[in-house]
């Protein structure tokens, strides 16, 4: 993740964070070797830029990284449907695309709402593209054990044990309610993405040792200035 334009929010990062990791199709957190859109979106050294291949108004969100209170605090319920949600679930997929993502939670831009948007195929089908608004993990089954990362907390990765299979129940950007069975990545997608409404994140399903290790490393990076 590279946001060298955008001094305020984040600082470049001088080791690590290279794009093209991650290449296993089972990847949480995609990242791909050509970078030039984000980096382009990203041009306009404001923290916000418009992005050239959506409409003229897109913004293109930083994302909030791991210290940031407000990833760890229960999300409030949506209940107001309209244009504005509609612009800030299409602004959602295009920073999540920006920083080469699957999914992304509004508390990760800084939102506490209760809202998530997955695109587990990285814009391979326009079809895959899912609006999760108030979600609630309805059922579950199956186990499955990957590694998992969070575009909050960059660079880090770790095998996480999680449903193999999940249903959600969510409304959609028009309020309607819904319920979509995903497996494998997409039931992962869900499970991540609905904890970060609860405050949680994918650290707190690994063990003391290993948060601990992340947690000190992070440290690190902050003294360092390079969080
Ligand atoms: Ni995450």
């Amino acid at each position: 993740m590279i946001f060298a334009g955008d001094p305020p929010f984040r600082k470049a990062r001088a080791k690590g964070g290279v794009p093209g990791i991650a290449a296993d199709a089972n990847a949480w957190v995609l990242r791909f070797p050509t970078p030039e859109r984000a980096m382009g979106a990203r041009s306009g050294g404001t923290g916000f830029a418009q992005d050239d291949k959506s409409s003229p108004t897109t913004m293109i969100y930083p994302i909030v990284k791991f210290g940031d209170p407000v990833l760890e605090k229960s999300a409030a319920e949506v209940t107001t449907f309209g244009e504005e949600l509609k612009k800030l679930l299409d602004d959602m997929f295009e920073s999540m695309y920006a920083a080469r993502g699957v999914g992304l939670a509004a508390p990760q831009i800084g939102i506490s709402k209760r809202i998530a948007v997955v695109d587990v195929t990285f814009k391979e089908d326009p079809g895959a593209k899912l609006v999760l608004i108030n979600p609630v993990i309805v059922k579950k089954e199956g186990r499955q054990r990957s590694s998992e990362g969070c575009l909050s907390i960059p660079d880090f990765r770790e095998d996480v044990t999680r449903a193999k299979t999940v249903t959600v129940r969510a409304q959609d950007a028009e309020g309607k309610f819904f319920e979509h069975t995903g497996e494998d990545l997409l039931a992962r997608a869900f499970l991540h993405e609905t904890d970060h409404l609860h405050g949680k994140l994918y650290i707190s399903h690994i063990s003391a040792l290993k948060r601990d290790l992340i947690k000190r490393k992070i440290k690190k990076l902050v003294k360092a200035g390079e969080w």
